[in-house]
């Protein structure tokens, strides 16, 4: 494929080329996703039959062809024969090197209104994030229908063949798994905060890393055994300590390797916010391999999500674990060299308050 096909295919949003007869040439997936239609059913459609813009468009449309400019419109409700009308933003502009030929991008507002929520450090992951949720949902449909046929026309035809079907179903599924780790996103609800011993949560991680992904590595316990109860959410912090060690083993040697799970306090740590606020974040876990470290090509990147150095990895694992500690008011940072990859996270600890109800439940 080059890299003009790519790029078509992998726009998240709705996009249209249109010929100078107002008619449908091309259409992308998630296009094909918009109007709820294949791209052979509407392929060489006039345009406005396909897409019904509650604005007086033509005019402008034509002017924009004409002139060779681009034409913006913003908040209009867009419809298609099989849906109920979206509010939209279009973006509509001359395609280079096709006279009279119009490409046409339809944001719906839904989506505009996802990627501008957010703060700071999590809104790049949250765009992106909101954009892999829409095209994962739009996704799965058709893919399910893909894997019925194809399994439709291995009833009749030869073993030889049967090799085609059986890759289409199986690509299919990896997709589709694909897209189930990308919805999680979507799912993760707000923390449950309460008061973690974090020691629990570590222990629970190494096990259940022993019995499975892990099995080739030893994960040896540094722990202070004085660290006050951390405040979150049990669960989520157990995901992330699963993700890290899932990383550190898929990096080791396949005859293994040592993960070092340590634990300490350190008072002094603090997280400055730009707007001047701040708190302490006291509890210190590291989470330190010996195996070859992070790649250096992508050791800027590794919390951003789709970054991974693996030939099948989605690289979500980190963007997850990073979502999970900003929505703790928590810190990670990583530090590499072979030999020694040390991913800490920085955790407040629980109110005093909170801490109490729990030790006396725990007492009676
Ligand atoms: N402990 C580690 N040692 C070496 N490289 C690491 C380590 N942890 C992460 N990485 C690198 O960072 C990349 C991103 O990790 P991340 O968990 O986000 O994605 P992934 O593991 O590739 O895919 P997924 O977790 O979604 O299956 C990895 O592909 C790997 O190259
Ligand atoms: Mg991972």
């Amino acid at each position: 494929m080059n890299s003009d096909q790519s790029i078509w295919a992998s726009l998240p949003v709705p996009a249209f080329i249109i010929d100078v007869e107002d008619r449908i040439t091309d259409v992308n997936s998630a296009g094909e996703g918009f109007l709820n239609a294949s791209q052979k059913s509407v392929l060489g459609h006039p345009v406005w039959d396909q897409i019904a813009v509650d604005a007086p468009l033509e005019e402008a449309f034509e002017r924009a062809r004409k002139q060779g400019t681009p034409l913006f419109v913003n908040d209009v409700d867009v419809g298609s024969g099989n849906r109920a009308p979206l509010q939209c933003a279009l973006q509509i502009a001359p395609l280079i090197g096709h006279q009279g030929s119009m490409i046409m991008i339809i944001t719906p507002r839904e989506l505009a209104g996802r990627m501008t929520r957010g703060n700071t450090v999590k809104s790049a992951a949250q765009s992106a994030i909101g954009m892999a949720e829409m095209l994962a949902h739009e996704i799965k449909n058709p893919l399910a229908g893909i894997t019925g046929a194809a399994q439709l026309l291995s009833m009749n035809i030869s073993t030889q063949d049967m090799e085609l079907t059986d890759l289409i179903v199986a690509e299919s599924r990896r997709i589709v798994k694909l897209l189930e780790q990308v919805e999680q996103f979507g799912n993760l609800s707000q923390p449950d905060f309460k008061p973690v011993n974090i020691h629990d949560v570590l222990d629970r991680a190494r096990r259940s890393a022993l019995l499975g992904f892990g099995a080739h590595m030893r994960i040896i316990e540094d722990y202070d055994p004085s660290l006050p109860l951390a405040y979150g959410d049990p669960d989520q912090f157990l995901q992330v300590v699963l993700n890290l060690l899932k990383n550190a083993s898929e990096a080791a040697d396949p005859k293994g390797g040592t993960i070092r799970l340590r634990t300490y306090y350190e008072h002094s740590f603090r997280l400055r916010r730009s707007d001047g606020s701040g708190h302490m974040l006291p509890l210190q876990i590291e989470i330190i391999d010996d195996g070859p470290g992070l790649p250096e090509k992508i050791r800027g990147d590794i919390f951003d999500p789709f970054v991974s150095g693996k030939e099948n990895g989605t690289g979500l694992g980190l963007a997850l674990v990073s979502k999970i500690i900003s929505d703790h008011d928590g810190w990670i940072s990583a530090e590499s060299v072979p030999g020694r990859t040390v991913f800490r996270i920085s955790l407040r600890r629980a109110p005093k308050e909170a801490s109490e109800i729990i030790a006396q439940e725990s007492a009676e």
